[in-house]
């Protein structure tokens, strides 16, 4: 389990760092004061390859990985294909992070890593309903951009200046796509004591995911 787990973490770091390269490559081709013409790849469609990877690897952590905790091939399984489940709680029951968590702590193995590289990029999940305080909208950019994203439904999209260094941030909603979400978030203890009269329903906009490119300035 250990090993599914890091190679997906492993493969979702190695993915992100490709599409930020090819962003970087792109940026240093575009701008640079180069006299050939090249083809790049704007900040806009860079981000979208690390959503895409993002989405990817949680979609496919839940279905085959949690879900075959508790169903294996269609086939109700007591104690599933190893006696363990995803809880909340995991690192006290010995069972395996919910897919927020994992992708949480994706986060913050991307972003040490992109520290150490100097590189400064991050993305992180948020919520204006957040269980967890680590996903509330922090600064300006991030509560303006999830009051857009909580009213369209859509992708909203931005430069942004950071101490001094310039951003390509994006805010990708992150739907109630399965009755699960709802029936978990609604019930949580958490959401009870904090948002009362907030329930969510099916195909609803429950927060967003932020990526933040450091952008060089051509
Ligand atoms: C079994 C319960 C459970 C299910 C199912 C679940 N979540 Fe969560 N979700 C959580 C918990 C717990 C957190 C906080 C995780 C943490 O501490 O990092 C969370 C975090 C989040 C966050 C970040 C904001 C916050 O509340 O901290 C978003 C957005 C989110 N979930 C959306 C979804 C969506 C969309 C689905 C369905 C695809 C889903 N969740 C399914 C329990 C659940």
């Amino acid at each position: 389990m250990n090993n599914t787990i890091q190679r997906i973490k492993t493969r979702t770091i190695g993915l992100i760092a490709l599409a930020v390269t090819i962003c970087f490559t792109a940026i240093a081709c575009s701008g640079g004061g180069s006299t050939q013409a090249t083809a790049g790849i704007s900040p806009e469609v860079a981000v979208d390859y690390v959503h895409t990877v993002l989405l990817a690897d949680r979609t496919a952590y839940t279905k085959h990985v949690v879900n075959r905790l508790k169903t294996l091939e269609g086939k109700e399984k007591p104690d599933g294909v190893v006696p363990a489940e995803a809880t909340e709680g995991w690192t006290e029951t010995g069972g395996v992070p919910l897919p927020a968590q994992m992708f949480r702590l994706g986060s913050e193995v991307a972003a040490e890593t992109a520290d150490e590289k100097g590189i400064g990029f991050t993305y992180n999940l948020i919520s204006t309903w957040n269980i967890n305080d680590s996903h509330s909208p922090k600064s300006e950019f991030e509560k303006k951009a999830m009051e857009i994203v909580n009213e369209t439904g859509e992708p909203y999209k931005e430069y942004q200046e950071i101490g001094g260094q310039q951003y390509f941030s994006a805010l990708y909603p992150d739907k109630a796509v399965a009755e699960a979400c709802v029936t978990c978030h609604n019930t949580h203890p958490v959401h009870l004591e904090r948002y009362p009269d907030k329930k969510f329903e099916m195909g609803e906009v429950m927060g967003g995911i932020i990526i933040n490119l450091p952008i060089d300035e051509a």
